[in-house]
Parts: C-alpha cells; sequence; structure tokens
C-alpha cells in the first residue's frame, strides 16, 4: 500500500474537502453508526429529537469506550429500547456520560459538581444531501472552502433520484483514481470509447475533463449510436460529477473516501432525466434509470477492476499524447498542503490542456 508521503503530496496524510461517509440509509435507524475514514474511528447518528446529523470521535474521553459500536448487554442500550442515542445526544454504554451533539459531556449520573470542559468529544461538521451524509475533512480545522455537493436536479421530479452502488474498499492510494480525470489514452482501452474531441481544465479546487464520441460500455456498438458527451469535474479530492448526454440525459456521480493511508471506499450512482420524457418519474422511468445506472455501473467496474490488481504508479512514464497526469497530481497537492500554500499549486496548473494529436473539446 502506498502512501501520501510515497506519492510526495505534501505535509498532510489525508486531504481537506467534503468527503462521503455514509448513505442517509443507514442512519435511519436508531442505532448509531461505528465508521471509520482518515484512520481514525467515528461515531454517527442522526438525533432523535430533530433529525439532526451528528458525527463525533468514537472514543469516550473518560477510559476510551467507543460510543457506536454494537452493544446488546450494557443496561444503558437495554434501558434505552436497544438504543444509546437519547434526543440528540448519545450515553457512553461503560459508564453512562452523555455527550450532545456539540460532543461537549451534559450528563454524569453518578457524578455531582461541574463536569470539566475537558470532558469532551472532536464533533465534525456535516451535512446532509443527495441521499448522502458528507463531512468536511481538515487537517488544519478550518471552515468550509466550497458548498458540500448539492445537485438542483436531485429534487426535480422530472429526474430519477439514485440508490448509492457502495462499491467498498478499494486498497489503492486516492492518487490512482484521481489520474482517471486526466487519463485520455485509457478511454479507447478500457471502455471503447472513440473520443472525438477531448480536453482538461484546471480551475481552483476543480479538475474537468471535457470529452465526446461513441462509448461502447454506455451506448453501445452497433455503428449507430449517439455520440456519448461527458463534462466531468472533480469538485475538490473527492467528490466527481459527470453530465452525461446521448442516450439518456443523466449525472454520474462517484465519491471516495480515505480509510486508511493508502486506501479508500468508493460508492457510484447515476441521476437520470425521466427517460419517456415525463414532467414526473413514473416506475417505467425508474426502471430504465436503475439499467442506465447498471450500465454506468459496469463502466466504472472497467477502471477498478484495473485499479484492484495494479501498483502504485509512484514515477509514471508518461508521454505528450497522454492526458496531463503531472498537472492533475500538482492540482491534488492543494488539499494535502496548508491553505496559504494553495495558490502555490493552483497557479502552476490552472489552465486547458489538449493531449497531443487530438482536437480540443466543443459541443458540436
Ligand atoms: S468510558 Fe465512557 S463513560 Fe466511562
Ligand atoms: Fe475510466
Amino acid at each position: 500500500m502506498a502512501t501520501s508521503q510515497d506519492y510526495r503530496l505534501g505535509d498532510y496524510t489525508f486531504p481537506r474537502g467534503w468527503f462521503m461517509i455514509a448513505t442517509s440509509d443507514e442512519i435511519n435507524t436508531h442505532k448509531p453508526l461505528a465508521v471509520r475514514f482518515f484512520g481514525r474511528d467515528f461515531a454517527l447518528y442522526r438525533g432523535q429529537a430533530t433529525g439532526k446529523v451528528v458525527l463525533l470521535d468514537a472514543y469516550c474521553p473518560h477510559m476510551k469506550t467507543h460510543l457506536a459500536a454494537p452493544n446488546d448487554t450494557s443496561y444503558v442500550i437495554i434501558d434505552g429500547g436497544g438504543t444509546n442515542i437519547e434526543g440528540d445526544s448519545i450515553r457512553c454504554p461503560y459508564h453512562a456520560w452523555r455527550f450532545g451533539p456539540d460532543g461537549q459531556c451534559d450528563d454524569i449520573p453518578y457524578h455531582e459538581g461541574p463536569i470539566p470542559k475537558t470532558a469532551c468529544v472532536k464533533s465534525w461538521t456535516v451535512k446532509e444531501s443527495l441521499g448522502a451524509i458528507w463531512v468536511w475533512h481538515d487537517p488544519e480545522g478550518g471552515e468550509p472552502e466550497w458548498n458540500h455537493p448539492s445537485l438542483p436536479e436531485w429534487d426535480d421530479e422530472s429526474w430519477v433520484q439514485w440508490k448509492y452502488d457502495d462499491l467498498g474498499m478499494l486498497e489503492q492510494h486516492p492518487q490512482e483514481v484521481i489520474d482517471n480525470i486526466c487519463d485520455y489514452g485509457h478511454l479507447s482501452p478500457i471502455h471503447g470509447s472513440t473520443v472525438q474531441r477531448y480536453e482538461n481544465e484546471f480551475k481552483g479546487h476543480l479538475a474537468i475533463q471535457r470529452q465526446c464520441g461513441p462509448h461502447r460500455t454506455l451506448v453501445g456498438d452497433d455503428g449507430h449510436s449517439p455520440v456519448l458527451h461527458t463534462i466531468t469535474t472533480y469538485h475538490g479530492p473527492g467528490v466527481l460529477v459527470s453530465y452525461l448526454t446521448g442516450l439518456y440525459e443523466a449525472i454520474l456521480f462517484i465519491t471516495h473516501t480515505p480509510v486508511e493511508d493508502g486506501s479508500i471506499r468508493v460508492w457510484h450512482a447515476l441521476l437520470v432525466k425521466s427517460p419517456n420524457g415525463n414532467a414526473k418519474v413514473t416506475i417505467e422511468d425508474k426502471i430504465a434509470a436503475a439499467q442506465f445506472q447498471e450500465s454506468s455501473r459496469l463502466a466504472f467496474a472497467q477502471d477498478f477492476e484495473v485499479w484492484t490488481n495494479k501498483a502504485p504508479c509512484l514515477n509514471g512514464l508518461f508521454l505528450p499524447s497522454d492526458g496531463p497526469f503531472m498537472k492533475a497530481r500538482i492540482w491534488y497537492k492543494q488539499f494535502y498542503n496548508p491553505r496559504d500554500r494553495r495558490a502555490e499549486f493552483v497557479d502552476k496548473v490552472d489552465g486547458v490542456y489538449v493531449p497531443k494529436g487530438i482536437d480540443p473539446y466543443t459541443q458540436n
């Protein structure tokens, strides 16, 4: 497993940005959920009082009990009706200290007198959108630099909402996945795309790929298949949104989150505009959309299969007719270094790049 240091990414082991940590469905239960990302353990739950999502560091400051690990035997859980969530707070199963959504201990049943300020766990900035829970991860502990993921089409009744494909763990550093945003050369051998026009652009925290051409996996190869246009953008280091036009109008979503230094968890989903042109989606639309999401998942599985078995690319043998891999790798470094060094990386890469031998992207 190659690490962030092996890729010489910067000062931090894990990048700054918004990252998916669960689907909303996973916390639509009365129990807290134990999750692990960024090499640390968390307790994630939905407050019973307000429905608010809370993410706390997992280990109780008293004696380091996991606040969300499965427990069926503590009377805190048994008397709580099978849960240790109380209102928007959570109670430790061991000695029953209770923590509010801000992470501060607000009740110790056997203790009289003030509760020490140090009786707290870190509470993380979380948001819920697009059927998922997002955390702002930031080694400097700063405020979010851009908005959490959202799409106006999500709440539009003429679009079929997705159900996430949880692709599980990938034992590769996220750098290998990020490389894909500028990987012009793999589109034909892996996805069967006959790319007609292609370009990348880097702009601040965005890395964009625009391309068009027939695509065997997604739109078929009978010689009459429509040209697929994709405009794909990394919004920071963990969230990829791709607008697809060709067969259906759709938005592809791939999100990955570091688990350990050198492994990630990955989700895939597809938002599809009513394939039958309905103002409000029907059952038939949902069936067609689910089938299209499955072909999209299979297209992504073509990348995934290679990533599963490859060695880390610490020094690639890149050609001028490859996409701008080194630019993308510099772009990615902005998230592994302090904010005040951001311009150093962004200034080196902002702009449009076209691999040697192909035409730049245009819509027509
Ligand atoms: S370990 Fe959590 S209350 Fe004692
Ligand atoms: Fe790919």
